[in-house]
């Protein structure tokens, strides 16, 4: 079937909808909503049976539903309406919530139901809104959109009129959320009801509050076991992270966006805590004392940490989870610190887990953006990246497996692929490529490692095609070694077994020598410093040539600024018609 994906941008969830249709044999071609000309002109372009709609901020234009059906996806349950629909189904602490496929009509969200499924909300208080959208909702929604094509295709599906007096239309037409919904009273919220309601708007748009004499919006909240003080103050802080006191307890606060003092001013965008802060004044933290939390400490209380390390038997996992996946030059120092010290500890195999939303996305293009000099920040980052890449690659002490548990994008891919073993959960979505950024060269030792994989020609065209690829494609392409498991608690079990079979395999010694000896033989060939020097000098040129794509694309991407076209090797009915660009041009 012919079909266009009208949306916002082609974020995680379009992407993965594109995968599993294109793998069903469908012709997929996505047009960003821009405006209605654009949208109208894309529809008589391509010409499709059906128009999907994964992620759209707006209304699609009359004219264009009335000619061909259009499935909206709603982050809803059956009758819910209007927008902030995840931030209410947490905020209300729902228990169930789900994902509705209705037909566009002149009415928003109230249109035919093709198919809708629901999911168990997980503890409110503990799972953000970016976390629910990417897990929950992508599978659910994933499920009801298969659904509503196999329904629509069989072409005798008669769906369902949306009526409230059926008993069981749970869902309501709910207001927008503002602010003032989302408000902390520090002198009477309790750490589940701060929790909650940062959870709530994580992603976007945060909670605004007031923080050292400034207003900020909050996000990627944590709970604290221990730490008390006086509410709503500062009274620890972590790494990238400031710790505030509630009523009964504390919360760890790990990014923060500062809110513009007049809409003219420059538009802040999210900063890790410290970093934000001490951005604004540099003498803000100096009272607030450091909590250092050692990474190989067994910790089971609540508290704050990006990097831990477990041990089971031989094995040690690895945890690095970097909100966005994004890291920045002095996570990326302090994950190469633990990965070392966590190949002295006589383990045979470190497993890289990760975190549980993102695996990796590279260099940390937020923090590059808002360093005094943008080029020597990405220059530190990308070094600061190959290092912890070398150290993997060279570790002659034990094996090392890149456990996917989520997303991984652009170097994050490349990182993943530094271990000896990679495996991913089925659900997941690697974006191997860097060219988006501006046409960023890249490194991470990219050259040495996708060839080595999945050959030249396949190397190519993974990173000159820009697509996401599922587990599975990557699978069948060689980039990792196997997918499994779509649920999170059965593919870390499923990694459990695997490391603990490699550790005790009867030929681990015999493997190991194997493994050296390939890393001596690759470095006789041609050294990895070499490699090296290659990718950085292209990158050198990305960061400080005349040419100012990759500051431009990163501007565009950290500001969030709307797109102006779609590109083309995602809008191929363009594509197909010479190349003919979107009208707003
Ligand atoms: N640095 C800083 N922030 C990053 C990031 C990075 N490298 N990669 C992703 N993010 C942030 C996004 O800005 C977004 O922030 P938000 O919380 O304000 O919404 C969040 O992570 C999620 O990213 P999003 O783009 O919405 O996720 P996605 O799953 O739809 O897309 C990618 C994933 C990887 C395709 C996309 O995020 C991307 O292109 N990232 C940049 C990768 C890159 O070029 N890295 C630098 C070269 S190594």
């Amino acid at each position: 079937m012919k079909i266009l994906f009208l949306t916002h941008s082609f974020n995680s969830l379009t992407q993965r909808l594109f995968i599993e249709l294109s793998a069903r044999g469908h012709t997929v071609s996505i047009e960003f909503d821009i405006n209605d000309a654009v949208a109208i002109q894309a529809a008589e372009l391509f010409q499709p049976e059906l128009i999907i709609a994964p992620f759209l901020k707006r209304a699609i234009p009359d004219t264009i539903w009335r000619r061909t059906p259009c499935f909206i996806v709603h982050p809803g349950i059956v009758g819910d309406r209007g927008p902030a629909a995840l931030d209410w189904a947490i905020m209300q602490e729902k228990t169930e919530w789900g994902v509705t496929v209705l037909q566009a009509n002149a009415e928003m969200d109230a249109g035919d139901i093709w198919a809708a499924e629901t999911f168990a909300m997980p503890p409110v208080y503990l799972t953000r809104k970016s976390s629910l959208y990417r897990h929950e909702v992508t599978e659910a929604a994933v499920s009801a959109v298969l659904r509503a094509i196999e329904r629509f295709a069989a072409g005798h599906f008669r769906p369902q009129p949306l009526d409230y007096s059926c008993g069981d239309v749970h869902g309501r037409l709910h207001a927008p959320m503002r602010q003032t919904d989302r408000v902390i009273d520090w002198k009477t919220d309790d750490t589940r009801t701060v929790l909650k309601k940062i959870n709530a708007a994580d992603g976007f748009p945060g909670v605004l509050d007031a923080l050292c004499g400034a207003q900020w919006y909050l996000f990627d909240a944590h709970p604290e076991a221990h730490l008390t003080g006086t509410p709503g103050t500062l009274i620890a802080r972590r790494n990238n992270a400031v710790c505030r006191a509630t009523v009964d307890g504390a919360v760890w606060l790990g990014h923060l966006k500062r809110k513009a003092r007049q809409p003219e001013d420059a538009q802040p965008f999210k900063l890790s805590a410290t970093y934000a802060l001490q951005h604004y004044a540099d003498t803000m933290l100096n009272d607030v004392p450091e909590m250092v939390c050692d990474v190989f400490a067994a910790s089971h209380a609540a508290t704050y940490r990006d990097i831990w390390f477990e041990q089971k038997n031989a094995v040690g996992y690895l945890h690095f989870a970097f909100y966005n996946g994004a890291m920045d030059t002095g996570q990326c120092e302090r994950l190469r610190q633990a990965y070392l010290q966590a190949a002295q500890r006589g383990i045979k195999v470190i497993v890289l887990m990760g975190g549980a939303d993102f695996w990796s996305n590279g260099i940390h293009l937020n923090h590059i953006e808002a360093a005094e000099s943008p080029a020597d920040e990405s220059w530190r980052n990308i070094n600061a990246m190959n290092d912890l890449a070398q150290a993997i690659m060279t570790n002659e002490r034990q094996f090392t497996i890149a456990a996917l548990q989520a997303n991984a994008g652009a170097g994050g891919v490349f990182l993943a692929l530094a271990a000896d073993v990679v495996y991913a959960r089925e659900s997941v979505i690697l974006n191997p490529h860097y060219k988006s950024m501006g046409n960023l060269y890249g490194s991470e030792y990219w050259t040495y490692l996708l060839p080595k994989r999945v050959g030249r020609d396949k190397a190519i065209s993974l990173t000159q095609n820009r697509l996401p690829v599922s587990a599975g494609a990557a699978h069948a392409a060689g980039l990792i070694d196997a997918s499994f498991a779509l649920d999170r608690t059965a593919f870390i079990k499923k990694i459990e077994n695997l490391a603990g079979q490699l550790a005790h395999a009867p030929d681990y010694a015999a493997r190991l020598q194997r493994k050296i000896q390939q890393r001596r033989n690759d470095e006789q060939e041609k050294p990895l410093q070499r490699y090296r020097d290659e990718e950085l000098h292209q990158m050198q040129l990305n960061f400080y040539g005349f040419d100012p794509s990759y500051h431009v694309a990163r501007y565009h991407f950290v500001h969030k600024l709307p797109h102006a076209w779609t590109p083309l090797y995602l809008a191929r009915h363009r594509a197909l018609c010479g190349g003919k660009t979107n009208i707003s041009r």
